[in-house]
């Protein structure tokens, strides 16, 4: 059956995507849908991006965001193009805001990962075309899609879902918190009083949450938090940008392990999720994140069949189509 394009949302249709937190729990759903229905929809794909070109700056490295997206817009009929500020006239003092208006000329979206959450913000507020956060200090919102998109192949309805994250406070936290508030789910965060979420985000998360069934807290006890979970997310514990404080982040971030031994507190149908790259040893075990209830790599695959539905609802059909 050949899939139909889904209606314009207009709470997505042509709109930056940097946090996901001020767009509607609806926009979300509808994209989540359109994903899963991606992911079972045979090849060739609907060239719903045909004609379009998305721009894709990255400040640091990357192997998903990277070439899910490509593999996604490719998938859909549109070209992908990826530039290194390195090689860009903004590595040489050209301002944001000139390049913003300049790529806008060329391109129908642009993805930037960047060390600045501020720099992404400062592109969105001068680009006419929609900017993709594919990565900041802040935020993952990209990630937090596929996260949220292997729950519900997993466990279907997230309203009220215990799901418990480990380690650093970080981007990943971040987005993934602002899903569990637009989708109800009952995430508890467990870290290190030194790498605690922003109490603000959470505060808004919860109470978002709540009108949904779920909530969001912030603790310090690892196993309390793992109990009963239905899923338990790590990420590492020393982010791109973070390496100056490797020694302090391990030495106070190693009891929040997510081993075969902390899953034991958690549901007997508990997943293991993890953005990856994965550093075993560290905030995981190879046998964890290999193992039975690891769903790692769906978590990774979703990552395009995610980005491919939210590219979709972010560019409507142009006129021709
Ligand atoms: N999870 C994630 O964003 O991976 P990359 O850094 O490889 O893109
Ligand atoms: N928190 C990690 C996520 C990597 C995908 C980082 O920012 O490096």
């Amino acid at each position: 059956m050949t899939l139909a394009r889904p209606p314009i949302h207009p709470s997505l249709a042509d709109r930056s995507v940097l946090t996901l937190r001020h767009h509607s729990a609806e926009s979300i759903a509808a994209v989540l849908d359109l994903a899963a229905a991606l992911k079972t929809s045979p090849r060739p794909w609907p060239q719903w991006l045909a004609g379009r070109v998305i721009g894709m700056i990255f400040e640091k490295p990357s192997t998903r965001t990277r070439v899910s997206f490509e593999v996604a817009v490719a998938r859909l009929g549109g070209t992908a193009m990826t530039m290194s500020p390195a090689d860009m006239q903004i590595g040489r003092g050209e301002t944001i805001e000139d390049t913003a208006k300049v790529l806008s000329r060329f391109l129908d979206a642009i993805v930037i990962r960047s060390a600045s959450h501020e720099r992404v913000d400062e592109l969105a507020r001068h680009a006419t075309v929609p900017v993709v956060n594919g990565l900041t200090p802040l935020h993952h919102p990209c990630q937090a899609l596929a996260d949220t998109m292997t729950l519900v192949e997993r466990f279907g309805s997230l309203r009220g879902l215990p799901v418990t994250y480990l380690g650093d406070g970080n981007n990943c936290f971040n987005s993934l918190a602002v899903l569990a508030a637009h989708t109800g789910m009952a995430l508890v965060c467990a870290t290190p009083e030194a790498y605690a979420p922003d109490p603000e985000l959470v505060a808004w998360a919860d109470e978002t949450a709540r009108a949904k069934g779920g909530s969001v807290s912030a603790v310090r006890d690892p196993i309390e938090a793992a109990r009963g979970a239905r899923a338990i997310y790590t990420d590492v514990w020393v982010s791109m940008g973070d390496e100056a404080e490797h020694e302090a982040r391990v030495a106070a971030l190693g009891s929040y392990q997510a081993n075969a031994q902390l899953l034991r507190h958690a549901a007997d149908d508990a997943v293991v999720l993890h953005p990856l790259p994965a550093h075993y040893g560290m905030e995981i075990t190879h046998e964890v994140a290999h193992g039975a209830q690891s769903a790692l790599w769906d978590e990774a695959e979703n990552r395009m069949h995610a980005q491919a539905a939210l590219l979709v609802h972010l560019l409507p059909p142009l006129a021709a189509d």
